[in-house]
C-alpha cells in the first residue's frame, strides 16, 4: 500500500470503542508504525543504513518498535529525547544538533553516566570545538562529533569546502574529540517532482561525498556519512554507499502534508486525532474540538483533513476551537467523531503527554506516554 491509497475511502483510523473515547486525542496505530519501519529498512536494504530521527514521535514505545526490527542507531534534537533513547535501549545517539553553553557540560555528564551508549553532536564552527574540548577535558571524557554541513538548507552548518575540511582534520587529531563524520540534512528540498527531487538530493550529496573522499584519502576516519529526511528519503536510498546513513524522522507516523506533497513515499498514515463536533451554529456550519493547541499550528490552512468527511472546508480556527463548512446535507451532528489526520503530525503530537494506541481489532488497548515532550534534559552531577 503506499501513500496514495490511503484515502477518504479507506477506514484504516476508525476505532470500534468511538463512545468512550475522550477527544481530542492522538490515535496511534502500531501495525502501520511498523509497516512504515519496515518499508523503511526495505528501501535502504538494511536496518544498518538507517539513523531516523526521534523527534515526531518521542516515544519510547516507537524507539522499541525500531529495536525490534534491528535498527540500532538513532538522531535526536533535543537532550531529553537523548535521555529517552537511552532508557529504550538504543546504543547509538546523534545529538543532532548545535550544543552550546552548558548544554555541552550536560552531554559530557551523559557520557560519563550511560557508559553502555554512544554519543555524539554536531558542530560546525572551531568555538564550538574548542569550547567542547575544553568541557571534555574538564569532565574527563571523549566527545564524538559530526561536522553538520550546510547543503543548501541554510539553518545551521559549514559550506563542505577546505574550511570545513579543515575543521575535520583538526578535530580528528583531538585527544578529547573523536571525528565521528559528516551530517548533511536537506530539509531544504520540497519539490514535488521525483526527478527534481532526486536531482537536487544528488547535488546535495555531492558535496558531502567529496569532502570524505578528500578525508578518506588523506587516511582521516569518516565513520559515517548522515543524509536527508523524509521527503528525500527515496532519492537518497538507491544511492548509500556503505558507511552511509539516511535519516528521517516524520516517517513512522508520517502525515498528510507529505502523503499530499511527497505521492511516491512508500509510507502509510499512522496517526490521526479523534475529535468531535461540539457546535453547528448554522447549517454547513460546524465547529469540532481541535484548535491550535491540539494540532500543529506552524502549516497554513488547512491543518489537517477530516478523513471521514474530506468534503468539509477548514475554517477559522481558535486555540480549543476549529469551524469547518459543508453542504447542508452533509452537515454532521453535535458529538459526531471526526477523525482529522494532521497536515504536520511532529508539533501535534507534541501537544500532548500520551497518544492511544489502537489494536488490530479496532480497540484503544494501551497508551503510550510521549516520552520526551518538552525540555528537560539531565541535571550534571
Ligand atoms: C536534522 C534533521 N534531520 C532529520 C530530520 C527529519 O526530517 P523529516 O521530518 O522530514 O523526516 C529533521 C527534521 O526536522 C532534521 O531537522
Amino acid at each position: 500500500m503506499s501513500a496514495q491509497d490511503v484515502g477518504p475511502e479507506d477506514t484504516w483510523y476508525e476505532i470500534t470503542d468511538e463512545t468512550t473515547a475522550p477527544s481530542p486525542q492522538v490515535l496511534i496505530f502500531p501495525e502501520r508504525v511498523t509497516r512504515n519501519i519496515r518499508s523503511a529498512i526495505r528501501s535502504v536494504g538494511g536496518a544498518e543504513r538507517l539513523r531516523p530521527h526521534v523527534k515526531t514521535h518521542k516515544s519510547r514505545d516507537v524507539v522499541r518498535l525500531h529495536l525490534d526490527e534491528g535498527i540500532s542507531k538513532f538522531k535526536c534534537s533535543t537532550l531529553s529525547e537523548a535521555v529517552m533513547l537511552v532508557d529504550a535501549g538504543a546504543s547509538d545517539v546523534l545529538i543532532a544538533y548545535q550544543l552550546v553553553g552548558p548544554n555541552q557540560a550536560m552531554l559530557c555528564d551523559m557520557i560519563r553516566r550511560f557508559p553502555g551508549t554512544g554519543f555524539a553532536c554536531l558542530v560546525d564552527n572551531a568555538d564550538t570545538v574548542t569550547a567542547l574540548e575544553r568541557e571534555a577535558q574538564k569532565a574527563d571524557v571523549q566527545v564524538t562529533v559530526y561536522i553538520d554541513l550546510d547543503v543548501g538548507m541554510h539553518r545551521t552548518g559549514i559550506v563542505p569546502d577546505d574550511d570545513a575540511t579543515e575543521l575535520y582534520r583538526r578535530i580528528a587529531r583531538s585527544s578529547v574529540l573523536i571525528a565521528g563524520g559528516l551530517h548533511a540534512y536537506d530539509g531544504h528540498i520540497h519539490d514535488s517532482d521525483l526527478s527534481q527531487r532526486r536531482e537536487r538530493a544528488a547535488e546535495a550529496r555531492l558535496g558531502a561525498t567529496r569532502m570524505r573522499d578528500q578525508l578518506l584519502a588523506e587516511g582521516f576516519p569518516v565513520p559515517e556519512l548522515v543524509v536527508g529526511g523524509t521527503p528525500t528519503f527515496p532519492c537518497h536510498a538507491a544511492a548509500l554507499e556503505d558507511g552511509m546513513s539516511a535519516s528521517p524522522g516524520t516517517y513512522p507516523y508520517f502525515d498528510w502534508g507529505y502523503a499530499t506533497n511527497f505521492p511516491d513515499l512508500p509510507f502509510v498514515g499512522a496517526a490521526v486525532l479523534l475529535a468531535r463536533v461540539i457546535s453547528v451554529p448554522a447549517p454547513g456550519r460546524f465547529t469540532v474540538d481541535v484548535g491550535s493547541k491540539a494540532i500543529a499550528a506552524d502549516p497554513v490552512q488547512p491543518r489537517g483533513t477530516i478523513l471521514n468527511l474530506p468534503e468539509a472546508e477548514a475554517g477559522p480556527q481558535s486555540e480549543e476551537h476549529w469551524v469547518f463548512t459543508v453542504s447542508q446535507e452533509n452537515t454532521p451532528g453535535v458529538g459526531e467523531v471526526m477523525y482529522i489526520w494532521p497536515r504536520h503530525i511532529c508539533p501535534t503530537i507534541e501537544h500532548y503527554n500520551r497518544v492511544a494506541v489502537v489494536s488490530g481489532d479496532g480497540r484503544i488497548s494501551a497508551h503510550w506516554e510521549v516520552t520526551a515532550r518538552g525540555r528537560d534534559g539531565i541535571a550534571p552531577t
